[in-house]
Formats: structure tokens, sequence, C-alpha cells
């Protein structure tokens, strides 16, 4: 199996504070790899080191095969097209349809036609639940349904590495577990590498194939969920035995 990301030796500080520090991992592609830890541990920095959004300090970075830390944005672009990113808070552009919202990457990335883009948004509205949503504004829609069009949007390009972060903040139970079913949906019928930030537990359990768990700058331990649950780390145990959504 290929690596869809790797991570060797990677750190990442802003100004004296420092967010990551020597940190390796490989996600295979085409599995699920679920980044947990407490507020402020780089999780989210993580995501957009992999996307490119950030740069990494040291280290060197690879996704799908290409090694990304010393690219500069146009060398970067090829990778990050294969890339979705759902963000922490969904991040539509509000002046827009949800239609318009998930034809943004095709219409900025693509040479297809009006007429063929719309089809696809189409479809994959259809495919997160919101096939009645194109003409709708996000400022009317739920934080469930928010989510399912920032997810609409990052699939848009039909991305074979997907990043997400926190798909469950803010949402129900129930909600939650469609969006879980819907990130399963995706890694399945499409072969698609997910990396997902949560602090669900329930949700991470459902999603990982691995899991890996930040703390103070370190991956202080990564594996399956069990060997998470036997970790020899008493924080990984007990985050583990969190039985907390949201
Ligand atoms: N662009 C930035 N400039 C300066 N500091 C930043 C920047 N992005 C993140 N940080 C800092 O890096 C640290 C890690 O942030 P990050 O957003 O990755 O945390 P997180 O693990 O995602 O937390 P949460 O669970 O609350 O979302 C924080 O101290 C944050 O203030
Ligand atoms: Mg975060």
């Amino acid at each position: 199996m290929s690596d869809a990301v790797v991570f060797e030796s990677v750190s990442k500080s802003f100004g004296p504070r420092s967010v990551l520090k020597d940190v390796s991992f490989t996600v295979a592609a085409g599995t699920a790899f679920v980044l947990l830890g407490r507020s402020g541990t780089g999780k989210s920095v993580t995501l957009k080191l992999i996307d490119g959004l950030l740069k990494a300090d040291s280290g060197e970075i690879t996704v799908d095969g290409t090694k990304i830390t010393a690219l500069n944005s146009a060398a970067l672009a090829p990778t990050r097209k294969k890339m979705g990113f759902l963000f922490q808070s969904a991040a539509l552009f509000d002046s827009i349809s949800v239609g318009e919202n998930v034809a943004f990457p095709l219409r900025r990335n693509t040479q297809k036609k009006d007429s063929e883009i719309r089809d696809i948004v189409k479809g994959i509205l259809e495919k997160v639940g919101l096939g009645k949503e194109f003409d709708s504004m996000p400022s009317e829609m739920s934080g469930g349904m928010r989510k399912r069009a920032g997810l609409a949007r990052a699939l848009a390009m039909e991305p074979s590495i997907l990043l997400v972060d926190e798909p469950s903040a803010g949402l129900d139970p129930i909600t939650s577990t469609e969006i879980d079913e819907l990130l399963i949906a995706i890694k399945t019928d499409h072969h698609a590498t997910l990396i997902i930030v949560t602090h669900n537990m329930p949700s991470a359990r459902r999603l990982a194939d691995q899991m890996g768990f930040l703390d103070d700058g370190k991956l202080l331990a990564h594996g399956t969920v069990q060997e998470m649950e036997q970790s020899e780390h008493q924080l990984v145990r007990d985050f583990m035995k969190s039985k907390q959504g949201g």
C-alpha cells in the first residue's frame, strides 16, 4: 500500500511558541487517520501543514509521493488540487448560494463548462443530503447543513485526500453520525484517504483505522483504537474512555 501523507521530524513554531516538535507519522492511502489531542496542541496546524496553507520550519512532509516542504505555491498547486479541506468553521462564502460555494473550486481550477459544473454540483449536493439546497444561502442554513455544504465543497474536485477539522463540532449526535457515515462512504467508494481531527470519541472510534495523539508538541501515541486503549500513557487511556461528543 502506498502512503498518502508522511511527516518526517516536522517542527513548527509561531514566534517563540513551539507547536510541533519533531513529529513523524505515516498515513496509508485509502485509510482514515484520526488526530486527537487537547485544545491548542496543533491539530489544526497539522492539517494546514498537509494542505500547504502553513509551511513547516524543519522536517519533510510528503503528500501522495511529492515532497511539499520546499515547494512554492505554484509548484504546490497540483498537489493541493488532490486535497479537499473541510475547515473547523465550514468556511462558506455567505454572499453566494450553496451551489455556487460548491462550484467555486471547479470554476477556479477547471475549464469545465457551466452546465457541466451545475450537473457535478447537483450530484455532490445530492450525495451529502442537500439535493434541494442549490439556491439556498448559507446564512439560512443550520449548523449541520453548513457542515454538509462545506463537505460538498471539499469534495468538488474529487480529492484523493480529504482533510476534515472537527466534523461533529456543534452538531447533535444523530447529525454527527450521519456526517461520519458520509465520510466512511467517501473512503470506501472513492478509496480516499481521510485525515480527521475530532474531540468526539464516539465519532473517532467509528472513523479511525489509525489514531494519533498530539500532546505538548509531540505525537505521544499512535495506533489502532485497541492499541490506543492500551497505551502506556494515562492521558491517552483517559481520552479514549471519554464518552463525550461535540
Ligand atoms: N497562524 C497562526 N499564527 C500564530 N499562532 C498560531 C497560528 N495558528 C495556530 N497558532 C497557535 O498554534 C497552537 C496550536 O493551534 P491549533 O489551532 O493547531 O490547535 P488545535 O489542536 O487545533 O486546537 P483546538 O482543538 O482548540 O482546535 C495554538 O497555540 C495557536 O494559538
Ligand atoms: Mg483546531
